[in-house]
């Protein structure tokens, strides 16, 4: 028997009656930056978390330097964060200016540990970016409480985290900002790269409007404003010195012009006479139609589609030998969306080779902590303390077992099976 590590191919033939439809109509209409598509699926999105904001973005490494940046981070400053997650966590610390601070994480679900950040907290620390690894929320309570008691931002890397909650409450509305990513291979994935920002701020969202748009209109006007109060302009990247215009733009005439416009839906917007003022250096950010169109009708799928995860984890987490290490949760305050089922192996290599023999798909993330990658030498990364030994043992044995909702349960036996049979040749 075959199991590929994730088949794509599989959802999209369950749901292309649906997705297509909507894909014409994108086409037909010609409006594919912003309109109403986007605006729907954000207020789509926010509606499924129960936040007030959803700014679509352009992937998820732009949603989360947008949140750095909307939460005032810049050069010089410091955030702390977990080794053990994809590169572009910290990739975007580093690319708005700031130090990504790294601290070790748990053994058992292989988080961020809240025990370490007190001690990586120095004058320069601006917030602190929990990653929910593999859709299993961090321990936000106490996070959120040490982030209130040094007046830090709280901004979650909620990328592999779609659905996921905790406490009830889902993984991207506890913290001040959440940054979701739809990469195709996501739990909630587009046909292409696509991303999220959430809040409950008002002022955070308009500074995320602006940003993802040039810093143009009067969302730019505004959050100059929102940024100069609170203090955050001046020597970063933001933009200074033009302040005549921020306060010009303010007025009615720009009152279209900082939200998204869709150049297809209403041709009168090419002349928005604000719409080429701009007030702080954003970027290009959108969210474009096509993911929108294709990501709203994914999103109703997706209760079903976590739901079918926890079914094909629940069976792997019973029919695996007791030799297998798997992750531990406590299920009681959490339900991880099981974006990754990620079991550690002494045997990492062999087992992940005695798999690809019986045809079964499987991979190992992430065989290198952040502190360790050549990028982030030099100076680049602070570590606190001196060494990081759970996330570098984490690294050295994670195996992650094939898992997607069109999985079937034939084929997760198959994996317990293999993943078995190899266990007892060890003994
Ligand atoms: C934890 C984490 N953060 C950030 C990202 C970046 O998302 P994107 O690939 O959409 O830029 C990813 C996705 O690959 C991720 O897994």
């Amino acid at each position: 028997m075959k199991v590929p590590f994730l088949d794509l191919k599989l959802q999209y033939q369950a749901l292309k009656e649906e997705i297509e439809p909507e894909l014409l109509k994108v086409f037909e209409s010609c409006a594919f930056i912003g309109g109403s598509y986007v605006k729907n699926f954000e207020a789509e999105f926010a509606s499924y978390l129960g936040v007030k904001h959803a700014v679509g973005c352009s992937s998820g490494t732009a949603a989360l330097t947008l949140a750095l940046r909307a939460a005032g981070v810049r050069s010089g400053d410091e955030v702390i964060t977990t080794p053990f997650t994809f590169f572009a966590t910290a990739e975007a610390i580093a690319g708005v200016g700031a130090v990504p601070v790294f601290v070790d994480v748990r053994q058992d679900d292989y988080n961020i540990d809240p025990d370490q950040i007190e001690n990586a907290i120095t004058e320069k620390t601006k917030a602190i970016l929990p990653v929910h690894i593999f859709g299993a929320p961090c321990e936000m309570d106490r996070i959120c409480e040490i982030a209130e008691r040094y007046s830090l931002r709280v901004i979650e890397d909620d990328a592999q985290a779609a659905g996921s909650s905790y406490k009830g409450r889902k993984a991207g509305s506890i913290g001040d900002i959440g940054c979701f990513s739809f990469y195709p291979t996501k739990n909630l994935g587009g046909c292409g790269d696509g991303g999220m920002v959430t809040s409950n701020d008002e002022d955070l969202s308009v500074i995320l409007l602006a940003l993802r748009e040039h810093g143009a209109g009067k969302m730019g006007a505004e959050a100059y404003e929102l940024l100069k109060r609170s203090g955050a302009l001046g020597s970063g990247i933001e933009g200074a010195g033009i302040e005549g215009k921020a306060s010009e733009g303010t007025g009615e005439r720009g009152a279209e012009s900082g939200n998204l416009s869709s150049i297809g839906e209403k041709a009168t917007d090419l002349y928005d006479p604000y719409k080429y003022y701009n007030y702080l250096i954003g970027y290009n950010s959108r969210l474009d139609a096509v993911q929108a169109a294709c990501l709203s009708v994914k999103l109703r799928h997706l209760t079903e589609f976590n739901q079918k995860r926890a079914e094909i984890a629940k069976r792997y987490l019973e029919g695996l030998t007791d030799q297998v290490r798997r992750p531990v949760y406590d299920e009681k305050i959490i339900t991880p969306c099981w974006h990754q089922f990620v079991i550690r192996s002494a045997y990492k290599a062999e087992l992940c080779q005695a798999l690809a023999e019986a045809e079964i798909g499987s991979g190992t993330f992430y065989p290198v902590p952040l502190h360790k990658q050549k990028a982030f030498g030099a100076g680049n990364c602070r570590i606190v303390p001196d060494s990081l030994p759970v996330a570098e043992e984490i690294s050295s044995q994670s195996v992650c077992l094939p898992i997607f909702p069109e999985m079937t349960m034939e084929q997760v036996d198959y994996v317990i099976e293999t993943v078995n049979c190899f266990y007892k040749g060890k003994g």
